[in-house]
């Protein structure tokens, strides 16, 4: 058989796709359900989703806009009724004070951040990125022709991001800091005055900040805080939000940016020459969610602690596991690196391949996200889940 990359070479793709690779994340579901097709019992440890289902109210708006005919093309950039109804929410929540002009609906979270660096980023220019990263971040600012720069941090002082760590990086190509709390892969948490401390710096220096709050609502610090109630930084600063993680609506694809009125038409014009409105149906879901009971978001944030909680303690007990406690975001990050060495395991990926192969428990490798010494162990789902899981996993890890 013709090697797949003599294929794609034959068929002269551009160089952007050829910068940037598959995502690990999605790869690993892919492999995972390979392994159910034949018949495995997989515990699938790998998904970044929430396991609860879509609160019925939201269901229903979207059964009524079926059924009211809400079918035909929107605004581009989402009804006017949605893009009220995002600043509305954020304003009550943040304290923020957007205007309708300032926000765009976009077919979830990640299309809003891959068109805010697309119209952002240009060739040559520097992205900074703290490792962990999430896998998207950095093929990404790739695919825009854009240098990422690695900010390398301290697992024992929780992966924790400074504007003097910052600073070091800063060249004159610098173009845009991309901040990611709570963070995708490993929980943290950055407090609202370091957070404070990077946007102000950026500020200064002119330098674009994408802050990707997806998961600002599930923050277990108490602590609750998006860069949008900075208001005297907004200039220099986007806001990507999602309903994926916070409603539990992951396959609906409905996620939105909140930043300056000229950079949003700028949005605006790059969507309307790609994918257009998001689904009109879903606008009127995602309404209701916003507008709708906050209750689902803290009963469900409620239930992730306690599963954070089990999964935690569960992985620290397992002999050679370090794992610090992550405050936000449903992911654990255990270190896994006092396993290289033992039956020809070198790095996070061979760990994470025979987990799934040999113990059928799905994880994310850890060098997708920058690191090698770690896997990612997504915790939405039930404990019953994570205890099989968990069960396998020590009995592997302790045969090795
Ligand atoms: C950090 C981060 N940003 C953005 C997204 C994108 O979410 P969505 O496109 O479903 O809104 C994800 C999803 O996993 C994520 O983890």
């Amino acid at each position: 058989m013709t090697p797949v990359s003599e294929v794609a070479a034959a068929l002269k793709l551009t160089d952007r796709i050829n910068r940037i690779e598959p995502s690990a994340t999605l790869a690993v579901v892919a492999e995972a359900d390979k392994l159910r097709q034949q018949g495995i019992d997989v515990v699938d440890f790998g998904a970044g989703e929430p396991h609860f289902n879509t609160p019925q109210h939201i269901k229903d708006a979207a059964i009524a806009a079926i059924q009211g005919n809400f079918t035909k093309y929107t605004a581009v950039g989402g009804t006017a009724e949605l893009r009220d109804a995002i600043v509305h929410r954020h304003a009550v929540d943040f304290d923020s004070d957007y205007r309708r002009e300032e926000s765009i609906a976009s077919t979830g979270g990640k299309h809003a951040l891959f068109n805010a660096v697309q119209v952002l980023v240009d060739h040559g220019d520097e992205v900074v990125l703290s490792v962990p990263y999430w896998v998207s971040f950095k093929d990404i600012v790739r695919y825009a022709g854009g240098n990422c720069v690695l900010l390398e941090t301290d697992e024992q002082q929780g992966f924790r991001i400074t504007s003097k760590m910052i600073e070091r990086l800063v060249t004159p190509r610098t173009k845009m800091i991309i901040l990611n709390s709570p963070s995708n892969p490993s929980g943290a948490v950055m407090s609202p005055e370091d957070l404070t401390e990077v946007v102000r710096f950026a500020h200064e220096r002119g330098i674009w900040v994408i802050s990707d709050e997806c998961y600002v609502y599930l923050n277990y610090t108490g602590k609750i805080f998006s860069v949008g109630s900075l208001r005297e930084y907004k200039e220099r600063m986007v806001i990507v939000g999602s309903l994926s993680k916070t409603y539990a609506m992951t396959g609906w694809r409905l996620g939105y940016a909140l930043a300056p009125a000229p950079l949003v038409s700028a949005l605006q014009k790059l969507q309307s020459q790609s994918t257009s409105n998001p689904t009109s149906i879903v606008q009127k879901a995602a309404v209701a969610a916003l507008k709708g009971p906050q209750q689902c978001v803290l009963d469900m944030r409620a239930e992730y602690i306690k599963l954070r909680d089990h999964v935690v303690n569960g992985l620290r007990a397992i002999e050679g596991i370090r794992c610090t406690l992550p405050e936000g975001a449903f992911y654990a990050y255990p270190n896994i690196s006092s396993f290289f060495g033992r039956g020809g395991i070198k790095a996070a990926s061979d760990l994470a391949g025979r987990l799934l192969r040999e113990a059928h428990v799905a994880t994310v490798p850890g060098e997708g996200f920058g690191t090698s010494q770690h896997v990612r162990v997504s915790y939405a789902t039930s404990v019953a889940e994570l205890d099989r899981g968990l069960k396998r996993m020590k009995k592997f890890l302790g045969l090795l």
